[in-house]
């Protein structure tokens, strides 16, 4: 049984986390999909909304489902069989960012993190441009699940 751990905030989730998360749909038995609870940051969407957004938006892909974590990383890691961290690259941005949680999650923990190109075509889109455009009416739906973008449009009439 392996395990592939898909962490982030994913407020909300994009086109470039989803790529992510149905390239290790083949390569693993069991693909989590996991909301980190930060109760110091309020975002857009709330906890229940971020994981409500990701189950419908990978309810097409069988292995995959969706869970939350508040506390470190490593300790949701231990509940897991054989996890693996993975990790969507957009850039050599995304890479100096993550490098040093994927070092620090093996020295916590010996947790492996395996790093997954992006598509190019998402190499821009990030949650937070997504909002910003959100927030100023623009067109968000090249970039996000239909979820996300039905939930957005909803919130804004
Ligand atoms: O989508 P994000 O916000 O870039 O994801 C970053 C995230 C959630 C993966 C990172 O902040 C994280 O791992 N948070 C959980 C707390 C933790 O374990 N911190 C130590 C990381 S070495």
């Amino acid at each position: 049984m392996t395990t592939a751990v898909c962490p982030g905030s994913f407020d909300p989730i994009t086109s470039g986390h989803l790529f992510v998360v149905e390239r290790c749909v083949d390569r693993f038995d069991d693909v989590v999909v996991l909301v980190t609870v930060n109760p110091s940051k309020r975002g857009m969407f709330d906890i229940d909304d971020r994981v409500a957004l990701i189950e419908a938006s990978t309810a097409h892909l069988p292995n995959v489902r969706v869970d939350r974590w508040e506390g470190l990383l490593v300790d949701y890691l231990r509940g897991q069989p054989a996890p693996t961290l993975v990790k969507g690259l957009r850039s050599v941005v995304d890479f100096q960012y993550e490098s040093p949680m994927a070092q620090m999650n093996r020295e916590l923990a010996d947790v492996e993190t395996l790093f997954l190109l992006g598509d190019p075509r998402h190499a821009h889109v990030s949650s937070s441009l997504v909002k910003e455009i959100a927030r100023l009416g623009g067109d968000i739906s090249p970039y996000v699940p239909a979820p996300v973008a039905s939930a957005i449009a909803a919130a804004a009439r």
